[in-house]
C-alpha cells in the first residue's frame, strides 16, 4: 500500500527498519533522512497490539529528526469498537488509542473508522483525521462483478450504509435482523428471503472480525436461496480461520485491501491518495 499510495503522490518510498530484540522489546529506524519532510506512515491497523508501539515511536522519531509533519494513512484503524464503558472498570479503548496516536501524529486519514456510537472521529481525536468511504467502490465492483445482485445487509444498523450501496449499484437490498449474545456469538433472522428469488445475494458489512455475522447470516441464505452468497466487506480481518469457515459453508469472500488478505478485490489506494490530497496543501514528501 506504501509503494502503491508513493505512486500515486509522486513520494519517495522510504526505508523504516523494524525487528525485535531477544527479550521483546521493539527496534525502530528511520533510515531515509526526514528532516523539514512530510512523512506519511502507512499502516493498517489489523492486529494492532504488535504494530502499535512500533508506529508511535517511528512517528516519535520522525518528529524529532525534524520531520515537518508526520501523517498517518491506517487504511483500517483499530480500537474503535470499545467506545463505552459496559462494564464498571473497563477501558475505553477507543479513547486511549485516540490518545496515543493524536499524541504522535499531527493528521491521520482512514477508510470507514467502525463508528458505532460515535458520529465523528473528532469526538475521539484532538488532530485533523479524515474517515473516507468505500462505499462507491463497493458500489462499481459489484456493478461489474456480480450478476443480478440482491444486496444485504446483516443488521438493522447497516441499513443506510447498505442502501446507498445498493442505489449506486442499482440492485434491490434488505437488511437481516442481528442479535449479538457474545463476541462469537450471534444470532441472524429474517423475513421475506424468497423475494431474493434467483438473484446471487451479495452480504455487505464494514468489518469481518470474528466471522460470526456473515457466517450466520451465508448459513440462513443457504437455507432460503439459490444462488450461492457473496460477502463483502470493507475490512476483512477473518480472526480465527474466518474465512475458510465462510468458504466452508458456501460464500465466495471479497474485500478492500485495507488489510492484506487473498480475498482482496477492491484496491482503495486511489480512494487513500485523494483523501491525503484533499487534506494537504503540498504531496507528502
Ligand atoms: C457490527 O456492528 C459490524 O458492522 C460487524 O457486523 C461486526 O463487527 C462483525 O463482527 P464479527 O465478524 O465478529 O461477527
Amino acid at each position: 500500500m506504501a509503494e502503491r499510495l508513493a505512486s500515486r503522490l509522486g513520494a519517495e518510498t522510504g526505508v523504516i527498519e523494524t525487528r525485535r530484540f531477544p527479550d521483546g522489546e521493539s527496534y525502530v529506524r528511520l533510515v531515509t533522512p526526514v528532516a523539514g519532510r512530510r512523512v506519511l506512515l502507512v499502516c493498517t491497523l489489523d492486529r494492532p497490539d504488535a504494530k502499535f508501539l512500533p508506529l508511535i515511536f517511528a512517528a516519535a522519531t520522525a518528529r524529532e529528526l525534524g520531520a515537518a509533519e508526520v501523517i498517518l494513512a491506517a487504511p483500517y484503524l483499530a480500537y474503535l469498537r470499545q467506545d463505552r464503558r459496559f462494564h464498571a472498570g473497563e477501558a475505553v479503548t477507543s479513547r486511549h488509542a485516540a490518545k496515543l496516536l493524536g499524541g504522535a501524529f499531527d493528521r491521520l486519514v482512514c477508510i470507514d473508522p467502525h463508528l458505532h456510537r460515535y458520529h465523528d472521529l473528532a469526538e475521539i481525536f484532538a488532530i485533523p483525521a479524515l474517515a473516507l468511504h468505500a462505499a462507491p467502490l463497493l458500489a462499481s465492483w459489484i456493478a461489474a462483478s456480480v450478476e443480478d445482485p440482491f444486496l444485504i445487509g446483516p443488521d438493522r444498523e447497516s441499513e443506510q450504509w447498505v442502501g446507498a450501496v445498493a442505489a449506486r449499484a442499482g440492485a434491490p437490498f434488505a437488511v437481516l435482523e442481528k442479535v449479538r449474545h457474545g463476541d462469537r456469538e450471534v444470532e441472524i433472522r429474517a423475513h421475506d428471503l424468497e423475494k431474493i428469488g434467483r438473484r446471487t445475494p451479495v452480504l455487505i458489512d464494514d468489518i469481518v472480525s470474528s466471522g460470526r455475522t456473515m457466517l450466520e447470516a451465508v448459513r440462513l441464505l443457504r437455507r432460503s436461496t439459490q444462488a450461492p452468497p457473496v460477502c463483502l466487506a470493507v475490512h476483512g480481518l477473518f480472526s480465527e480461520g474466518a474465512d475458510l469457515a465462510l468458504e466452508a459453508a458456501g460464500a465466495t469472500l471479497a474485500t478492500c485491501n485495507t488489510v492484506c488478505h487473498a480475498s482482496n478485490a477492491i484496491d482503495v489506494s486511489g480512494l487513500l491518495a485523494s483523501g491525503l490530497r484533499s487534506c494537504s496543501a503540498t504531496e507528502p514528501a
